[in-house]
């Protein structure tokens, strides 16, 4: 695909990834432990399902590049411990306000490190969420795991205690690049675990790829890619790399030169993309590729593709609970966070609080911006009756200030707009980001500062 450099330039600006609308920036103290725990008391009174996230934050060794919220800590089976004790408080406290078993429709432990935890840790968390909650185990249960420190009989644990979904963190294989990332982990070592998963049965295995990456190039990531074909994993997130020195401190060690920009990033993503598609992938919506014979691909294709802060899933539960430090949860229309800091999370739960930092409750616009933001991430279109259909406004009247912006984009080749739909092109699927800016209402006017990292 030829992607012409204006466009290129025009597009490639700080942008957000849309896990959420309204993106985290718009997110405020107006969210308060009041707030949340009135929504849980609601959730206890319906029928509604539920999708809990567990954040367990802790990692043995920092990775440089790494903006996740996360703890470093030498292996300690205390600090678990100590982590567990307050986890288990909190849960208590949801628990208390829901006041009745719901059921748990997908359950994901992200971090972090999730398995920074020992197996006795890990059984002890599964058998607290138990005892409050029911847990669908046809459903998705899925667990984030590091290949350099996971074990082959922690794993068979984690099939027994019901996970069937698992996901590698594998960034890039090149040598000269895991080393500046501090990151070491050969091939073999992940080739390993990844036979283990599959002996064990899991029903899929993803792993987190990595492009634009200092010392990656289009040959050495080629390399990379080549190599993860070859293991064949159901699903691939390709991330852009994140760059956000001012967020994530020990990205500036990084040699500024030695990190690809602009056009030079975008064609490692355009190779490794074609790469992917070349070896029985699927483009899943903006940063994700499974196996077209998996199950996300049919989803896709089928219209059925749905997207959360833990990425994109098959069946979403109606509401969701975040525990942990940092973790989300999105109820009654409304978005909430807990604190980042483990030392203000754990204050918090001594003191008998929620530890809730943030949050943003939808109006009614937002509402109304988030369902088109979803519909362009996850099935590349917006369908225009079933916009009437939803909130009973004309989609042409409702947008009709962002009439400006779907020009554009139909000029530079991102979409196509009929009466019926607007439907992205191949193009536009891989500045999807940039789609969606043209809809969020606090972008308005702006040109989207140095908030988020670039959107290619
Ligand atoms: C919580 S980690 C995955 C589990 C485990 N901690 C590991 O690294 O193996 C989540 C993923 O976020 C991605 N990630 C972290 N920092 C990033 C950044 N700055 N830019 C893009 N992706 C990033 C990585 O691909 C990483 O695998
Ligand atoms: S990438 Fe994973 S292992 Fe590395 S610091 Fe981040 S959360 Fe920890």
């Amino acid at each position: 695909m030829l992607i012409d450099k204006n466009t290129l330039q025009k597009y490639d600006v700080a942008g957000p990834r849309y896990t959420s609308y309204p993106t985290a920036p718009q997110w405020s103290k107006n969210v308060t432990e009041d707030v949340y725990t009135a929504a849980l008391k609601v959730f206890g009174q319906n029928d509604k399902t539920l999708s809990l996230y567990i954040h367990i934050p802790f990692c043995e060794q920092l990775c440089y590049f790494c903006a996740c919220n996360k703890v470093i800590r030498a292996k300690e089976e205390k600090v678990g411990d100590e982590f567990l004790d307050y986890l288990f408080k909190e849960i208590d406290m949801v628990a208390k306000h829901i006041q009745r078993r719901k059921l748990i429709r997908q359950l994901h432990w992200g971090g972090g490190t999730p398995t920074y935890l020992s197996e006795e840790q890990m059984k002890r968390l599964f058998t607290k969420i138990k005892s409050v909650f029911d847990i669908d185990f046809n459903e998705e249960i899925a667990i984030e795991i590091d290949p350099r420190t996971v074990t082959q009989h922690k794993l068979k644990v984690l099939r027994e205690l019901g996970f069937n979904r698992i996901s590698l963190g594998v960034q890039d294989f090149n040598e000269k690049v895991q080393d500046d990332i501090n990151r070491i982990q050969p091939f073999e070592q992940v080739a390993e675990v990844h036979q283990w998963c599959r002996d064990l049965k899991f029903e899929s295995i993803n792993y987190d790829l990595i492009y634009g990456l200092p010392y990656q190039t289009k040959e050495t990531f080629k390399k990379t890619v080549d190599l993860v074909v070859g293991l064949r994993p159901d699903r691939i997130a390709l991330y852009s790399f994140a760059y956000v020195p001012w967020l994530s401190k020990p990205q500036n060690k990084f040699n500024l030169d030695a990190i690809a920009v602009h056009d030079e990033k975008l064609d490692i993503f355009i190779q490794s993309r074609e790469n992917l598609l070349a070896h029985g992938y699927q483009a899943i919506a903006m940063d994700h590729f499974a196996l077209t014979t998996d199950a996300m691909a049919k989803a896709f294709n089928t219209g059925a593709l749905h997207r959360n802060f833990m990425g994109y899933t098959l069946k979403p539960a109606d509401e969701f609970i975040g525990l942990g430090p940092s973790a989300i949860g999105f109820l009654e229309k409304t978005y909430v966070q807990n604190t980042k800091i483990l030392p203000e999370y754990y204050e918090s739960i001594t003191q008998g609080h929620l530890p809730v930092e943030r949050g943003k409750q939808l109006n009614q616009d937002d509402q109304i911006r988030q369902w088109v933001i979803n519909s362009l991430m996850c099935q590349f279109q917006i369908d225009k009756q079933l916009f009437f259909n939803t909130f009973g406004y004309e989609f042409e009247d409702y947008f009709l200030e962002e009439g400006r912006h779907i020009h554009d984009c139909i000029e530079d080749g991102l979409i196509n707009e009929n009466s019926q739909r607007i439907q992205v092109t191949a193009l536009g699927k891989i500045f999807i980001r940039n789609v969606c800016m043209g809809f969020d209402y606090y972008l308005k006017d702006k040109n989207g500062h140095q908030r988020f990292s670039r959107t290619v």
